[in-house]
């Protein structure tokens, strides 16, 4: 493979990636090439990552059990931090028990794999996130999309394709790349009665969504029943890593099973502090939590009355504002108009998006202010009238 040609590839079609330095990409501001911007790119939702009692759970750590991660969790990796994270995930989720992987890409690969082999049928949301497809082909399970959040469609492909040797439902909690939500509540039920296992991968619905912040199962009233509720301890919780939780059942044979769990050193014991105290946080300081869906709700109220085309959700408390522009050359073109202003927004493009759906993914924290969304909000109509008189002029 002629890798230089294959870049330029990419180049040509607006997909070139690069690595940049950015200084204090979980924080409301960061800094690149000596220039501060408005962060609206960071997961860090609650600004957890920062928070005192985070930082000392870490520290303390640091000093009393050092920082090696020590070894696969099987072998000598699960020490007194692990299981006290796990206990307080299961206590939070409301289910019996709960494993920690080293991040929730690996948890993705490690549950899909362990519960469906070649003889199951997965049903995926079209819009699952990468780690969820990644790991449906690694299972070598037949993949069944139905469409986006359709559950009628989905309920067909249940009914016309046997599956031997069992189903499972697969799909983001709050969808990564357009901030909507799967529909929990006709999931379940959907689940129940075909016999299938439901997992659902609520990575941006931990700590944000709820009354208690354990995600969007809660908001449903569904805290405790989702069979395999899997989530990141790298967005919301401000640190990093993954786990399911769910029967103790279950969270045994992933031990057993989940080959990404057993053939990967766990996570360092001050990381898995800081997560089991941001989680005490979450519960502890609900405000964040509803500054956070505040500032959410209100821009993307706002840039939808602009005119801008914003994906609807059922939960504008998403901290996800997803604004489809069309052509990655549009997408592009916006992101760097905001980063002359000072705004830092991603443009997300094929092939993390569908063809033709390039959009700038504005993300929201508890730690901006709310003269900041303002300013946001002012740049994007700027912008919008400056597309609508260069698309007047082009037309006259
Ligand atoms: C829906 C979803 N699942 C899984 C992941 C992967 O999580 P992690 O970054 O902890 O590997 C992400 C984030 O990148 C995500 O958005």
């Amino acid at each position: 493979m002629d890798l230089g040609r294959e870049l330029d590839a990419l180049r040509a079609r607006g997909r070139y990636r690069s690595l940049r330095v950015l200084a204090g990409g979980a924080r409301p501001w960061l800094e690149h090439q000596g220039r501060r911007y408005l962060n609206l790119s960071s997961s860090n939702y609650l600004g957890l990552a920062d928070h005192p009692r985070v930082i000392a759970a870490a520290v303390a750590s640091l000093y009393d059990e050092g920082l090696n991660a020590a070894g696969s969790c099987l072998i000598t990796g699960h020490g007194p931090a692990h299981a006290a994270l796990e206990a307080a995930i299961a206590q939070h989720q409301g289910t019996e028990a709960s494993v920690v992987f080293a991040a929730g890409y690996q948890t993705n690969l490690g549950v899909v794999t362990a519960l469906a082999g070649p003889d199951t049928v997965l049903f995926c949301d079209a819009l699952n996130h990468a780690s969820l497809i990644d790991a449906a082909r690694l299972s070598r399970a037949r993949v069944v999309v139905w469409r986006h959040r359709d559950v009628d469609h989905l309920r067909q492909c249940l009914n016309e394709v046997s599956a031997p040797g069992g189903r499972l439902i697969v799909t983001d909690g709050v969808f990564s790349m357009d901030g909507d939500v799967a529909p929990l509540p006709e999931l379940t039920e959907v689940a129940e009665a075909h016999g299938a296992l439901l997992v659902v991968d609520d990575a941006h619905g931990l700590g944000v969504l709820g009354k208690t912040g354990a995600g969007l199962a809660e908001y449903f009233g569904l805290r405790g029943r989702i069979p395999v509720a899997v989530a990141t301890l790298s967005k919301a919780v401000g640190a990093q890593g993954g786990f399911v939780a769910g029967s103790a059942t279950l969270v045994d044979y992933l031990v057993n099973r989940a080959r990404s769990f057993i053939f990967s050193s766990g996570l360092v014991a001050p990381v898995a502090r800081a997560a089991a105290a941001a989680l005490e946080v979450i519960q502890d300081e609900p405000e964040r939590r509803q500054r956070l869906g505040a500032y959410a709700r209100r821009l993307r109220r706002a840039l939808a009355d602009q005119g801008w085309q914003v994906v609807p959700t059922a939960v504008e408390e998403v901290p996800i504002v997803a604004v489809v522009v069309g052509s990655e050359g549009a997408a592009l073109s916006l992101m760097e108009q905001l980063r002359q202003a000072g705004i830092w927004a991603a443009a997300i493009r094929p092939p993390s998006v569908p063809e033709g759906t390039s959009r700038l993914r504005l993300t929201v924290t508890a730690d901006h202010r709310p003269e900041e969304i303002d300013w946001v909000i002012a740049e994007f109509w700027r912008i919008r009238q400056q597309w609508r008189e260069a698309q007047d002029g082009g037309g006259a």
